[in-house]
């Protein structure tokens, strides 16, 4: 039911909001949802309780798309109390004009809270995806509570229950590099206290459960995290006028295949999804920017592009560089100098120049590229 996701995500396959229940002798309810969902949310809270009372409200994560219910829950369960970062609380006061100073528990890294056979145990992980952010596990059920970790955009499969089915990576991806590619480092601090957990579930608060084969999806994260080369393969972003250019990326992808490129992603800046190739620059080891000239710059699509990728600490990758120009070339100068603000960039040779249209030269220049990109 929403158009973009955080104000700029396309989620044509919607979106997942989780909330869970933890019945014990005391219950716990784990984080609201979006404000657009508060009905549905609260008839189906409400169904899942029945006549009992929640004990505690557990907020792990104070951005509106899963705080936005913490007052109606409030005022619904006045016994209820709200547990939390003492940061998260901050923001409750500064998002929602409340403090609940008589009804909060106060945690951080370490606190438990026991519900009566089970117990909560709170895990600190700032910046994944907002400092305030504290994240569960519960170790007489091994579930780890991982708030935004370990989502991915796109509503639940309810034929599956709500747990995995088909290709999880693509929209994770795609999303963990939107949301968090610019906090490896934190989700890498993340990942190693999570390693000494013994996990059966992670339940995140997008996208489904994850009960099977945690170890793939731990993996995906160490080497998302590390900005590590998941597929061996070539991105190619283009963008352009009057169709040389994508001229240009198509035959670059031709010849890159023809010389045994694993695997070739080919974006039109100006038409796919930003997002998605960000996600393929993030994904392969080596990512090829082809722009137009425009105002003596690249054209404006590949600035938004490579501001994107230095915006989420892109590093560690290969890239090469292809302009066009009719009468004065200059899109790889300036894209060279945006990329030469990111960490760890190895320029390949040789910087292809079109003069218009492909020619000869331009060609044999391209086939070049392949070759040099290949070996
Ligand atoms: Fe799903 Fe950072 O909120």
């Amino acid at each position: 039911d929403i158009d973009l996701f955080e104000g700029q995500y396309a989620v044509p396959e919607g979106m997942a909001y989780n909330s869970y229940v933890i019945f014990d002798e005391d219950i716990a309810v784990m984080d609201t949802v979006d404000a657009r969902f508060g009905d549905v949310w609260m008839a189906n809270l409400t169904a899942a309780l029945g006549k009992r009372e929640p004990a505690y409200l557990v907020v792990q994560h104070m951005e509106p798309d899963h705080s936005a219910n913490i007052t109606r829950f409030m005022d619904a369960f006045p016994e209820a109390r709200m547990v939390a970062s003492a940061k998260a609380f901050e923001m409750l006061a500064n998002f929602y004009g409340v403090d609940y100073a008589e009804r909060r528990v106060v945690v951080k890294e370490g606190s438990e809270l026991a519900l009566g056979e089970r117990t909560l145990r709170f895990i600190a992980a700032p910046m994944v995806h907002w400092p305030e952010v504290m994240m569960t596990y519960c170790p007489e059920e091994r579930v780890f509570f991982s708030a935004d970790a370990f989502g991915k955009f796109g509503a639940n499969d309810v034929d599956h229950g709500g747990v995995e089915a088909g290709d999880w990576a693509c929209e994770a991806r795609r999303y963990y590099f939107g949301i968090v590619g610019k906090f490896g480092k934190q989700v890498s601090a993340l990942l190693k206290k999570v390693a000494g957990l013994d996990i059966r579930i992670i339940c995140p608060l997008h996208g489904p459960v994850l009960s099977e084969n945690l170890g793939y999806y731990l993996d995906l994260y160490t080497t998302w995290a590390a900005y590590g080369v998941e597929t061996p393969g070539v991105a190619i972003a283009y963008c352009g006028v009057y169709g040389h250019t994508k001229e240009a990326a198509l035959l670059l992808a031709e010849e890159l295949k023809a010389a045994g490129c694993p695997k070739v992603a080919v974006s039109d800046l100006a038409r796919d999804d930003m997002a998605e190739a960000v996600e393929d620059a993030f994904r392969y080891g080596t990512l090829v920017c082809m722009s137009t000239t425009y105002n003596n710059d690249m054209f404006p699509f590949m600035k938004t592009f490579i501001d994107h990728l230095a915006d989420h600490a892109y590093q560690n990758r290969t890239v090469a560089l292809v302009e066009n120009g009719s009468w004065a070339p200059n899109a790889a100068k300036a894209m060279r100098a945006k990329f030469e603000t990111c960490k760890d960039i190895t320029f390949a040779e040789p910087v292809v120049t079109i003069k218009s249209a492909l020619d000869d030269e331009s060609r044999a220049a391209i086939r070049e590229l392949a070759k040099a990109l290949v070996r």
